[in-house]
């Protein structure tokens, strides 16, 4: 049932603190601050020389953030794709390589077509499922559940966020195993994670904020999304959740891409939603938001404190996030991405549980 809430949508990204905590928890020995996997992975990541991952929607961009995170913290290529393509490009996989497949459901068509190639051509396999009993986590070598509990929004949004903690466990057990990270190195990284739950219920204090700038964002015909780094695939993930549920157009651009043709588009009646923690990229999205700026566009940045007083650049609305480790920042800045889209759908009157024309499991292609 929605307990006190409006929409299920409403209560599922309220619950995210409770949930992403329970499958942290799982991967995670919180009390020594170490990655603790429930069972032995039965490859080596050593072994490894190449990751493939594999989902669609909201699942492919969990998965782009745990290309970030695998690359960065342990040195392996990745290759992400939407399942849809994968099926069909006949990627060449080498024997005894990994390939990760993400799904909620676990019954996705394209996905399990992708996990039957994949498997096929004599790859690992690694299921990121919340249905245990899914046909994906069947037929899956190995089986890291989120504990998301049933999602029945159908848009996607805390199967989202315990998605990227287990993709952010496996990336630093990952890291650990090839030796690109030491025992300090695990610590550090442990103690940012057993950190989200709490930042991520401190990120919903902004929903009156958010709820607010809604009632603009409900005006639009078109909005943008922008980020770099991590902040790039949540800006994908965004710029969907809002076209799912309030069926305004939006899209999403890695920052640097702007000039290189959607800044055409930029006018006053354009939103410009910046993604952008005090990171090492945070200057570089700066001097973006102040080709936004210089065009008269809207700009709404989702940042942090200090990111709010670094940006010398004048935004409509500044949505200040709490402080932490940013390269785990993707699970709490989906927050207000997922609110805001949430209360412009709201503002607009559309069924937000059960948006036109989609299905919460697309088992046909
Ligand atoms: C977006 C959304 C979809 C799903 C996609 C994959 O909010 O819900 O994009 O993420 O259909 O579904 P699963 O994860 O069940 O494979």
């Amino acid at each position: 049932d929605k307990a006190n809430y409006r929409h299920f949508m409403a209560k599922e990204i309220h619950e995210q603190p409770e949930v992403v905590g329970q499958t942290l928890a799982r991967y995670v020995d919180v009390a020594a601050e170490r990655i603790a996997l429930p069972f032995k992975l039965p490859f080596d990541f050593n072994e490894i020389q190449r990751i493939s991952i594999t989902a669609c929607g909201t699942a492919s961009y969990a998965g782009y953030v745990g290309k970030y995170w695998l690359e960065q913290l342990a040195r392996v290529p990745v290759e992400l794709d939407v399942a849809s393509e994968f099926r069909y490009r006949e990627a060449p996989l080498r024997k005894g390589d990994l390939a990760i497949f993400i799904s909620q459901s676990g019954e996705t068509a394209d996905t399990l077509a992708a996990l039957r190639y994949a498997k096929a051509q004599g790859v690992h396999t690694v299921s990121v499922v919340n249905v245990p009993t899914s046909t994906i986590a069947r037929e899956s070598e190995t089986v890291l559940q989120t504990l998301a509990g049933p999602e029945i929004g159908v848009a996607s949004t805390k199967a989202f966020t315990c998605q990227l903690m287990v993709l952010a466990s496996l990336a630093v057990a990952a890291g650990k195993s090839r030796g690109e990270l030491s025992d300090q190195d695990e610590t550090r990284l442990a103690h940012s994670l057993v950190e989200i739950p709490r930042l991520m219920a401190a990120a919903l204090a902004t929903e009156l904020q958010i709820e607010k700038l809604a009632r603009e964002i409900a005006k639009s015909r078109d909005v943008l999304y922008l980020g770099r780094g991590t902040s790039f695939p949540l800006a994908l993930e965004g710029a969907l959740k809002l076209k799912e549920i309030s069926y305004i157009h939006a899209e999403a651009y890695a920052a640097g891409e702007l000039k290189h043709g959607p800044i055409a588009l930029i006018d006053e009646s354009m939103p410009v939603v910046v993604i952008a923690p005090y990171d090492r990229v945070f200057e570089k999205t700066v001097s973006n938001m102040q080709e936004v700026a210089a065009r008269g566009g809207n700009l709404i940045l989702l940042t942090d404190a200090e990111g709010a007083a670094e940006a010398t650049v004048d935004s409509l609305v500044t949505i200040v996030l709490p402080d932490m480790a940013a390269i785990f920042a993707p699970m709490v800045y989906a927050i207000p991405v997922q609110l805001l889209a949430y209360h412009t759908a709201v503002v607009m009157g559309t069924d937000v549980d059960q948006p036109r024309n989609l299905a919460k499991s697309v088992t046909v292609e």
